[in-house]
């Protein structure tokens, strides 16, 4: 109790977890818990189906979480030949992808060696497919580009130092078109810290495009990308993001405070 009051006065945070014992410790509980109970976490053949006309994924017998679908209506929709998951965890989404999608080729990486063990014993299709990847690292040219690299419930939860903006950079060099962020849009100001990182010259690409994208069954994420998207609304500010859902204080106290650590560009002496 005590160790929490401090933590919520302290001006640099730690990352949520200790990522070392997270699988043991939060991971394999959470799955269990909060997703197996109300959704289907593993989908085979025919469980699934993508509607191109819509652009909504539709499942078959039981739900699946509402994020795993936006997920996977991004994929149905910007038709990538390559994809990649930076902290994919057990895999769920990575193999439920390449089961809706054989013919794309589908990556993962996690810091978690552990969280890599999961995957494989959930699914052992994905062996070849993943590696250690640590998105708080400098830039490694050993991890995969694809066209589409996204993230789910993995920077939301890094607050040390200025990580999270070191893995937001590395994102828009491993990913080549598109970054689709599916996040707690409360524990970060995304917005505010893409286009900082932008205008001070840490994003590979030429161009940002920044998009509010809603999956069908009420996800909502931030889709960037390289060239214009059509029929998604621009995104200008965090605000545009968190409309509609009750803020945290204490989180958006702590993403003010993570964005204000960010030094950024070469500013004239
Ligand atoms: C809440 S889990 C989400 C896992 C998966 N994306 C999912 O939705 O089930 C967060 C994941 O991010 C991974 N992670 C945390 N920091 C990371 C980093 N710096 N680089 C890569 N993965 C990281 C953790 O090991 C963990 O597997």
């Amino acid at each position: 109790m005590f160790q929490k009051i401090l933590y919520k006065s302290r001006k640099f945070y730690d990352d949520d977890f200790d990522w070392e014992n997270y699988t043991a410790d939060s991971y394999e509980r959470r799955l269990k818990g909060d997703v197996e109970t109300a959704f289907r976490a593993i989908s085979r053949a025919g469980d699934l189906q993508f509607d191109p006309a819509t652009g909504h994924v539709m499942s078959h017998g039981a739900p699946i979480h509402p994020n795993q679908q936006l997920i996977l209506e991004a994929i149905g929709r910007l038709e990538p030949a390559r994809v990649h998951e930076a902290g994919c965890g057990g895999g769920d989404h990575l193999a439920n992808a390449m089961t809706l999608f054989p013919d794309i080729e589908m990556t993962g990486g996690d810091r978690g060696r552990s969280q890599l063990m999961l995957a494989l014993k959930r699914h052992p299709e994905l062996s070849g497919r993943v590696g250690v990847q640590d998105l708080t690292m400098p830039f490694s040219r050993q991890w995969p580009r694809a066209e589409l690299v996204y993230t789910q419930a993995v920077l939301m939860h890094i607050h040390t130092a200025v990580s999270h903006m070191v893995a937001l950079s590395n994102l828009f060099r491993q990913a080549t078109r598109w970054v689709l962020l599916v996040e707690n849009v409360q524990c970060h100001n995304f917005v505010r810290d893409l286009r900082a990182l932008e205008a001070g010259g840490h994003l590979d690409w030429e161009t940002l495009h920044l998009y509010r994208f809603d999956g069908s069954g009420g996800a909502r994420a931030i889709l960037a990308a390289q060239v214009p998207v059509e029929n998604l609304v621009p995104l200008e500010t965090d605000a545009q993001l968190r409309d509609g859902e009750t803020p945290s204080a204490r989180r958006l106290r702590r993403a003010d405070e993570d964005s204000a650590r960010g030094l950024f560009g070469f500013d004239a002496a």
